[in-house]
C-alpha cells in the first residue's frame, strides 16, 4: 500500500484530503496540520518555506511517504520549487488557484479570486495568471482579492467571523469584478469549508471552483495507482503540530472520519 503524506497549515488540506480519500481508497494517508503556526497567508515566504521543509523531511523519515500533496495553495506558492529541488526522488503534487477551469467554464469571463496575500503575492501566482491572460482567445478580467483572516476564522470555526469577513471581501470584490462576474475561483484550501457561505452571498450566478478533485486525479497519476473502485477505504492518520482535538473536530465534521488526531513531534 502507498502512503502519502497531505500538509497544510491547518484544517484547510482537509478539503484535499477529502477528494484523495474519494479518488484513493486504498492509498495511507498522513495528514498534517501545521496548526502551531497557522495561518501562512501572513507569513513571509522563508517562514512558509522552512516549515514545509521541516514537515516533509518528518514525513519521508517517520512515515516513509511515497509521495506528498502539498494542500496549501500558499505553501505552493513560496516553497514548491525548493521543495522539489530538495527532495528530486519525492513526488509532489501543489494546489494553486483554479484559474484555468475558471477561464475555460466563465461565460462572461469575469473571473473573482479569493486567495492568502501570500498567495496573491507570489511570483508562482504571477506568472499563472499572465499565462492565462497570455493563453486567453477572449478578454478576461481576474479580480483577486486578498482575504486576511479568512483561513483564522474557519480554522477557528467561528461562523460569525466567517460570514462578517465573507461579506466584506464578497463586497470590495464584486465592486472590482462587475455584476457579470460568474465564476469565484476559491484559491485556498480553507475556503470551501465557507462554501456555503459564499455561495449564499454571491447568489446562484456565480459558479464556485475549487480544486480538490483534480488535485486528488493528479496524485493518483503521479502514483500510478488504479483506485479501486469500492475498496475499504483506510483510516488517515491525522497529526497536528498544535490542538490535535480541533483537528479530530474539524476531521468529524466535514469529512465524517470518527478517529483521534496526535501531536506532531516537528
Ligand atoms: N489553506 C492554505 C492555503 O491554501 C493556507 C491558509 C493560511 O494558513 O493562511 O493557502
Amino acid at each position: 500500500m502507498k502512503t502519502v503524506g497531505v500538509f497544510d497549515s491547518g484544517v484547510g488540506g482537509l478539503s484535499v484530503l477529502r477528494a484523495l480519500l474519494a479518488e484513493l481508497p486504498g492509498t495511507r494517508f498522513v495528514y498534517v496540520a501545521d496548526s502551531a503556526h497557522a495561518p501562512y497567508g501572513e507569513r513571509s515566504a522563508a517562514e512558509v518555506s522552512a516549515r514545509t521543509d521541516r514537515i516533509t523531511a518528518h514525513l519521508r523519515e517517520a512515515h516513509g511517504i511515497d509521495a506528498l500533496v502539498l494542500a496549501c495553495n500558499t505553501a505552493t506558492a513560496h516553497a514548491i520549487d525548493e521543495l522539489r529541488k530538495t527532495h528530486p526522488d519525492l513526488p509532489v503534487v501543489g494546489v494553486e488557484p483554479a484559474l484555468k477551469p475558471a477561464a475555460t467554464s466563465s461565460r462572461s469571463g469575469r473571473i473573482g479570486v479569493l486567495a492568502t496575500r501570500g498567495t496573491l503575492g507570489s511570483a508562482r501566482f504571477a506568472q499563472l495568471l499572465e499565462r492565462q491572460i497570455h493563453a486567453a482567445t477572449r478578454p478576461l478580467h481576474f479580480s483577486c482579492q486578498p482575504c486576511d483572516g479568512l483561513a483564522d476564522a474557519i480554522e477557528r470555526h467561528d461562523a460569525p467571523a466567517t460570514l462578517a469577513l465573507c461579506e466584506r471581501y464578497l463586497q470590495t470584490l464584486s465592486e472590482q469584478a462587475g455584476p457579470d462576474m460568474d465564476t469565484l475561483v476559491l484559491g485556498c484550501t480553507h475556503y470551501p469549508f465557507a462554501a456555503e457561505v459564499l455561495s449564499r452571498l454571491c447568489g446562484p450566478q456565480v459558479t464556485l471552483v475549487d480544486t480538490g478533485t483534480p488535485v486528488a486525479r493528479r496524485t493518483r497519476q503521479v502514483l500510478g495507482t488504479t483506485a479501486t473502485a469500492g475498496g475499504s477505504a483506510t483510516p488517515p492518520l491525522l497529526l497536528a503540530s498544535a490542538s490535535p482535538d480541533a483537528l479530530a473536530q474539524a476531521a468529524q465534521r466535514w469529512l465524517n472520519i470518527q478517529i483521534p488526531a496526535s501531536g506532531l513531534p516537528v
